[in-house]
């Protein structure tokens, strides 16, 4: 593995961190897609498996290609060590489970990712591990939801889809003092925007399906963390349980990294436009976006994030019906669930990524008007001029009523 200095900074890591040439010194990242490797000798099978001896042993505990893209993470990440899964959801639950077991406790915030949330709230329990699903914003919250058994917290911020900001410092204080490790889901900050190892969180994920790919390809994810509990709950995870990723997905990503500074850059640029200019339409009741002053938590914002990031919500006026007029009229973003891609995707999370009962829905703060926004790469005037046109109609209906 090449020998880092590490105080590269993040462009620098996103070329050349975890590199590992083959003998035939290649300029780009070598595609190990091999499920196997061979031995020269009975012994030497042997000493591979005793770990008397370097090397890899089977692509399902783990493989070159992969393991420059985990290496390449870490770099990325500030983390000491880290593993890559099949996708974002794969990391979430194994970063969980690799935390509790039967009889323990987890305490999570409330918004989050349907998903993470079936995880937490379904899933975990079944297996013995009780949750309770408090309103993050609220640090009494946190602590009041604290038992004996509690062993891990979760939280993402920015949470999809309304973009609520939670205090990843404060939250990981309050971990450390009960004796449970916090981690976080970083998908919607992205790694170049928000640092929460550095804020005192002992677990990062990611799924990289969004901005880490950004291109609409694969499916992938990581879990960043210590390398003691690496090396001692995730490595043993991944390797007997099995949520690993592809050799030809770890390749797709290690290219991806390339170029995954200057896109989410150029991407956060004009999301912070395009709020601007969709919170000034009139046909929206409110705008989420953490770069704007009028951000519920903006002071935390600043404190926390390096960049309001590339995703916006708003409350379009007229509920379901003006969403969808919204929607439909669109001409160059796409109705689409995922983000953090190239292209810019609109979601409507009542209908598709958050149905839950109209009860939910507004602890949540997702009324029937809420779109989510992933900004990608086109023209800024071209996003502009589609999403203050495709505004205007979602009106139409009702002027027409009206008048
Ligand atoms: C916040 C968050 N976490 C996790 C995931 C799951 O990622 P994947 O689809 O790669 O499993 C998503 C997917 O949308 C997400 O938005």
């Amino acid at each position: 593995m090449a020998d880092a200095p590490k105080d590269r900074r993040p462009a620098t890591e996103m070329i050349h961190g975890g590199t590992m040439r083959s003998g035939f010194g290649e300029t780009s990242e070598a595609i190990f897609l091999t499920q196997g490797f061979v031995y020269d000798s009975a012994e030497a099978a042997e000493a591979r498996f005793k770990g008397d001896e370097p090397g890899f042993v089977y692509s399902r505990y783990a493989n070159p290609t992969v393991a420059m893209f985990e290496e390449r993470m870490c770099a990325l990440e500030g983390a000491e060590a880290g593993r890559a899964t099949a996708s974002g959801m794969a990391a979430v639950t194994a970063s969980l489970l690799c935390d509790v077991k039967a009889g323990d406790h987890v305490v999570a915030s409330r918004a989050l990712f349907g998903s993470c949330d079936y995880v937490i709230a379904d899933f975990l329990p079944r297996l013995g591990v009780n949750s309770t699903l408090v309103d993050g914003t609220d640090l009494d919250a946190w602590r009041s939801a604290v038992r004996p058994q509690t062993r891990a917290f979760f939280l993402e911020s920015p949470s999809n889809p309304n973009l609520e900001l939670i205090d990843i410092a404060a939250v990981a204080d309050i971990a450390r003092a009960a004796d449970a490790r916090l981690v976080v889901d970083n998908v919607f900050a992205t790694p170049l925007y928000q640092k929460p190892l550095e804020l005192g969180a002992h677990t990062v994920v990611y799924s990289a399906t969004k901005h880490i790919d950004g291109q609409g390809r694969c499916l992938g994810g990581v879990v960043l963390s210590n390398a003691e509990w690496v090396e001692d709950k995730l490595a043993p995870y991944i390797k007997h349980i099995g949520p690993s990723m592809s050799p030809f997905n770890a390749w797709v990503l290690l290219k991806s990294l390339e170029t995954l500074e200057i896109r989410v850059a150029r991407q956060a640029e004009t999301a912070a436009v395009l709020a601007d200019r969709i919170g000034d339409h009139p046909a929206i009741a409110r705008v989420y976006y953490p770069g704007r002053a009028d951000h519920p938590q903006a002071g935390l914002a600043r404190r926390q994030m390096h960049s309001g990031g590339t995703m916006i919500a708003f409350e379009i006026t007229g509920g379901k019906d003006a969403a969808f007029r919204f929607a439909n009229a669109l001409e160059v973003v796409l109705i689409s669930n995922n983000l953090g891609d190239a292209r810019s995707l609109v979601t409507h999370p009542a209908t598709t990524t958050h149905q839950l009962s109209e009860e939910e829905r507004a602890e949540l703060g997702i009324g029937d008007g809420h779109m989510r926004l992933s900004v990608g790469l086109e023209d800024v005037e071209d996003l502009s001029e589609d999403i203050l046109a495709a505004l205007s109609a979602s009106q139409s209906a009702t002027i027409r009523a009206v008048s």
